[in-house]
């Protein structure tokens, strides 16, 4: 038996995300439920966010964004071989996200499989892909991180329909001479695992804020320390800090713990709500958009969320 040879380290390509196009406010919201924008602004930091009609599915946003991000990495769908979809909100458990979306992008046969590791899930898919590079299981990798949360949200619960919102960001990941994703810092706390829960195929998301909240901005700074450390990078290096935007109080609360006020924070929140695995390679996407972070800057990424799990890495921006 032989070992395959990979290459010595796998970077990101391109990053692409897509959102959908209806807008929803904190005054939409306060007309249908107990609710008002000055509560959800100081509390949890959202203006707004997007939602997918009945028209538009989970599959949908992730295709847009992966082809968004496959158009902007300069390679063609023949090159891609491994597809891993992060989601935790399929309408449907069978079959998995990653085929279909590899067939509508015209990916032809590759390796596809999905990542439930709920907010976390696009730091995991991530680690993987760039693992499967390294160990020469796949050449070029296509993680996309898609959620609809909308289509298990409670809409008359103003404890979670304030939140969560829809959306999709992908990045293309390909081997590199030095590495330009870093090691992963990962792992779970089964213990709170009640703390956000979909019960069975009949219910609709439920979590205990304060639980989470008090876990998010006690517990994870030491991660995203840790993985700075895996990566040898100093937080004073770092030019982006890109968390899952969770709520832009925890985002701030773990920030300021980092020792890294050079790097600019990713706030995307604010107008695109807590799209779950979507969210970071969202955001990043935005802030290459508008130029907020530089080709080369390294960026720090911290995924957090139902499990509980987390993972953290350092990244070099394509
Ligand atoms: O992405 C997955 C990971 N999830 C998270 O990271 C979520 C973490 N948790 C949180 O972000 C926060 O705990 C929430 C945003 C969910 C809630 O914020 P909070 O500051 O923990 O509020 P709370 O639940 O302690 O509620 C404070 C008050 C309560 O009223 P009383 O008892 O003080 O009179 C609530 O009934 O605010 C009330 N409240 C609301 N008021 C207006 C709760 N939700 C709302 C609302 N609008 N939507």
């Amino acid at each position: 038996m032989r070992l395959s040879q990979g290459a010595p380290g796998a970077r990101v390509l391109a990053f692409g995300g897509y959102q959908p196009a209806e807008v929803v406010t904190n005054h939409d919201l306060a007309a249908r439920i107990d609710t008002n924008d000055e509560w959800i602004q100081s509390r949890v930091g959202i203006k707004e966010r997007r939602v997918a009609g009945p028209q538009e599915s989970e599959i949908d946003l992730a295709v847009q964004a992966g082809g968004k991000a496959l158009a902007a990495s300069g390679l063609s769908a023949d090159d891609i071989d491994l597809v891993i979809v992060a989601t935790c909100t399929l309408e449907a458990q069978i079959p998995n996200a990653a085929g279909r979306v590899a067939h509508r992008l015209g990916i032809e046969a590759p390796g596809a499989f999905d990542v439930n590791a709920a907010c976390a899930g696009f730091c995991y898919g991530l680690s993987a892909a760039s693992d499967a590079i390294r160990a020469g299981s796949a050449t070029n990798v296509l993680v996309v991180g898609s959620e609809k949360l909308s289509q298990w949200v409670d809409w008359d619960d103003r404890a979670t329909a304030v939140i969560f919102a829809d959306g999709a960001g992908a990045a293309v990941v390909g081997p590199s001479e030095v590495p330009r994703v870093g090691p992963v810092a990962w792992g779970s706390a089964g213990d709170k695992a009640e703390a956000i829960t979909i019960k069975d195929r009949r219910s609709f998301l439920q979590q205990e804020g304060q639980t989470v909240f008090r876990w998010a901005t006690t517990a994870l700074h030491p991660v995203a320390l840790l993985a700075c450390e895996r990566a040898g990078v100093d937080p004073a290096e770092l030019g982006a800090f890109v968390p899952h935007q969770a709520n832009l109080r925890i985002v701030e609360a773990i920030a300021r713990k980092l020792g890294a006020d050079q790097a600019v924070i990713a706030r995307d929140i604010v107008l695109s709500g807590n799209t779950s695995a979507a969210s970071i390679p969202l955001a990043l996407s935005r802030m290459i958009e508008r130029g907020e972070v530089a080709s080369g800057d390294l960026a720090l990424l911290l995924g957090f969320g139902a499990g509980l799990t987390y993972a953290s890495q350092v990244i070099e921006i394509p």
